[in-house]
């Protein structure tokens, strides 16, 4: 709730985008929070705020957890700043209560998870995996800015990218707290969730480039309608969503921008974000298929002149196995029953499963709202939560991966 007091004023909810002001101010509160809970603080190129706390022995790989400060437009209180607060309050009550890790922790808040004006989410978890590439530090925004620029606002060092990344094997393990942002385990009636998987994200951007002409004047038959070849695209993509091929899917289209919007000219252009979310990389793959021939076929049918680009294509993760019995057990030590549930965010986690053994732990959230500003989890479902995160990280610390 700290955290909320730092939002954009302009924006609905408690929305905090990554290369905003009130991100910034707010990352000297998470930083603050680390030092003042017994953390050694540094940043890092890729803006990731790290908090370190020594292990028994220093050798041993560290044991990271953590998760995202970030929010989307218009979003909740909850998205990340779990997982984030959560962390920094395990490594104070290890402290606290004397009883150290044989690995050393490290309590990560990673740079801007959710997709930005760039295009591409997940910024710190991607560096940190040696996956943020010159090439997207080059990405531009519809003013002209890159990214790399950017990352400097936050005070990031993009020209030392590569020295955030950590090394191969270099962790023992991941946790992430977070809340479900869906209604399953508040169906099922239960308190904690532990995550089986999660899904593979693939985006695109579509741009249809029409004509722009007078909206009086011009006859039906003879314009190029960039909004109406959109309007067929964002009914393509949803039925590509409904089709049920063996495995499920989503598809949304979420976002649409609009040249030169105005209620008497005929639209000259359009550009859509669509993303497909799977646990089946198989339904991806056909989804990749089906968007592409449904793009040509508008444009073939429209007269209108499309682009399709895939802005990033995110395969599904598993969760490790050891991890999710690991993550059960700590659960049931809490006299509470996990469900088992599968992941239709993504995560952080997704992206620090290449570095080594990853697992997930869920609370409820109320409603299944998220992504919203009405996103809400009770105070003691999110004590559960860090207790649950507190017995886990105990557990993983002792057991071989
Ligand atoms: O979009 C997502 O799944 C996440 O909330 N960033
Ligand atoms: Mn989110
Ligand atoms: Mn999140």
């Amino acid at each position: 709730m700290l955290l909320a007091e730092h939002a954009e004023p302009d924006q609905a909810g408690w929305t905090r985008r990554v290369f905003s002001p009130a991100y910034l101010e707010s990352r000297q509160v998470v930083a603050d929070l680390m030092a003042a809970s017994g953390l050694e603080v540094s940043r890092d190129a890729a803006g990731n705020l790290l908090g370190q706390l020594p292990g028994a022995e220093p050798d041993l790989p560290s044991l990271v957890i953590g998760s995202h400060t970030d929010t989307v437009a218009g979003g909740g209180r909850f998205d990340g700043m779990v997982g984030v607060v959560a962390a920094i309050e395990v490594a104070r009550r290890l402290q606290a209560e004397g009883t150290g890790l044989w690995h050393p922790l490290r309590v990560v808040d990673f740079l801007g998870e959710e997709p930005n004006r760039f295009g591409l989410s997940c910024l710190g978890s991607r560096a940190v995996t040696g996956h943020l590439d010159p090439a997207h530090l080059q990405l531009r925004d519809g003013s002209g800015i890159t990214l790399g620029e950017a990352l400097v606002g936050v005070g990031a060092r993009p020209e030392s990218i590569q020295s955030a990344r950590w090394p191969e094997k270099s962790i023992h393990g991941y946790i992430e707290l977070h809340i479900e942002q869906g209604a399953r385990l508040e169906r099922a009636g239960r308190r904690l969730g532990v995550v089986s998987g999660i899904v593979g994200i693939h985006r695109a951007r579509v741009e249809l480039i029409g004509r722009p002409d007078h909206a009086g004047t011009t006859p039906m038959g003879g314009r190029l309608d960039a909004i109406q070849a959109a309007a067929q695209v964002i009914l393509g993509i949803d039925r590509i969503g409904r089709r049920h091929e063996g495995a499920e899917g989503v598809a949304t289209v979420g976002q649409i921008t609009v040249e030169p919007n105005s209620p008497n000219v005929v639209a000259a252009r359009a550009t859509l974000v669509a993303e497909l979310r799977s646990l089946d990389a198989e339904w991806l793959a056909q989804g990749d298929e089906q968007v592409a021939a449904l793009v040509a076929q508008v444009a073939a049918g429209t007269g209108v002149v499309a682009e399709l680009a895939w802005v990033s294509q995110e395969s599904p993760v598993a969760c490790h196995p050891t991890m999710r019995r690991l993550l059960a057990q700590a659960v049931r030590e809490l006299g509470a029953e996990p469900l088992e549930v599968a992941s239709g965010a993504s995560h952080d986690a997704a992206h620090l499963a290449r570095l080594g053994p990853m697992g997930m732990l869920f609370i409820p959230s109320l409603g299944g709202r998220s992504h919203c500003p009405e996103e809400w989890t009770e105070p003691e479902q999110v004590a559960l939560g860090t207790s649950a995160l507190l017995q886990a990280v105990r557990a993983v610390d002792r057991a071989q991966l």
